[in-house]
């Protein structure tokens, strides 16, 4: 069945170009109607024009679809409720957000000034709060709202030179587990996406036009498209790129349990190999079901029956 999206209201946060633009051009030709959110700055955040998010919201309109540019910079609180009241009033509901606004500040962390770790945490995980929030009171009252966050491969598993933008791009999976813990009963489902893909982002780390002809935004945004449906999942980390799609998922191993004599750290080292053992890995999907395992563990193996 074709996904479609008529009636529903989108907000892609920097839409202006790249894999936003890609996502919104998406969204508006699935019956969306769009905001285009983009502050329109340099890759390094320095900055900002209203010009890209104008040319997307024209390429829309002239295909037929519904689109507002918004200048909001999503760091700014005040800036983005300011855009979801404009949304509001010009539209009446929010169905979607995609938070996929992005800098780039590398440098080896030795060599990173603190304010380009600040500045590049507020634009991603900031923004991607700011965005939330001031959505998040709206999707209840709807009882419905689909939201993504764009997390990265350099958060999940590390970039030489990219401390700032990957614990910026893993703390929106952290984001992302708890609303959805606080979404369900409102029909609020969030995920997040880890794309790769050629856009001004990455046109100059990957010098191989071939592989660059490779990682459209298009492939991407299928992805970001499948998670933003109405029958879309929930959860999920979706990693996607040159027509590519996998889960990343955190997994966490049985591990073991030592009795209080035991408890020392030269037996953890000890013990490494089983604690590292994968078999019987479980996906914990809230905080509280670790603290059951060894709870649970712990009480086995000193006979105390729990309730
Ligand atoms: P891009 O640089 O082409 O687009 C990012 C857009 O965000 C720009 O139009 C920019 O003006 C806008 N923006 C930046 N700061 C903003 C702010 N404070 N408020 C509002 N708009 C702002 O980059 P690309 O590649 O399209 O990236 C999109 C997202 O995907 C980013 O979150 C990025 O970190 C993420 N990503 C991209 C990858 C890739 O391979 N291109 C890899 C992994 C993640």
């Amino acid at each position: 069945m074709t996904i479609r999206f008529d009636g529903q209201v989108a907000i892609v946060t920097g839409a202006g170009n790249g894999l936003g633009r890609c996502h919104a051009l998406a969204l508006a030709a699935r019956g969306a109607k769009v905001v285009i959110n983009d502050l329109g700055g340099a890759r390094d955040g320095s900055g900002a024009s209203s010009d890209a998010a104008l040319a997307v919201v024209a390429e829309i309109e002239a295909a037929g679809g519904e689109a507002m540019a918004n200048g909001a910079n999503v760091a700014k609180f005040d800036e983005v409720q300011a855009m979801v009241e404009q949304v509001m009033a010009k539209w009446g509901r929010i169905d979607i957000l995609v938070n996929n606004a992005g800098i780039l500040r590398d440098k080896s962390f030795g060599k990173m000034p603190i304010e380009d770790f600040d500045l590049v945490v507020d634009v991603h995980l900031m923004g991607a709060a700011n965005c939330t929030k001031a959505v998040w009171d709206i999707m209840k009252a709807q009882n419905y709202g689909r939201i993504v966050m764009t997390s990265s491969s350099s958060g999940i598993y590390g970039n030489f030179g990219q401390t700032n933008y990957g614990a910026a791009k893993m703390a929106v999976v952290g984001f992302m587990n708890t609303l959805c813990i606080e979404g369900e009963k409102y029909g609020i489902k969030t995920n997040c996406l880890a794309p790769t893909a050629a856009t001004r982002m990455t046109e100059d780390i990957i010098p191989d036009q071939r592989v660059l002809d490779l990682m459209t935004p298009e492939s991407v945004t299928a992805g970001l498209v499948a998670l933003v449906a109405e029958d879309g999942p929930n959860r999920s980390i979706l990693c996607a790129g040159a027509g590519g799609y996998a889960r990343t998922v955190v997994y966490e191993t049985d591990g073991i349990y030592l009795t209080p004599e035991e408890q020392t750290p030269e037996n953890v080292l000890a013990n490494w190999d089983k604690i590292d053992d994968a078999t019987n890995q479980q996906e914990l999907k809230a905080g509280w079901m670790q603290t059951n395992k060894f709870v649970a563990k712990a009480a086995k193996s000193l006979g105390i029956e729990l309730g």
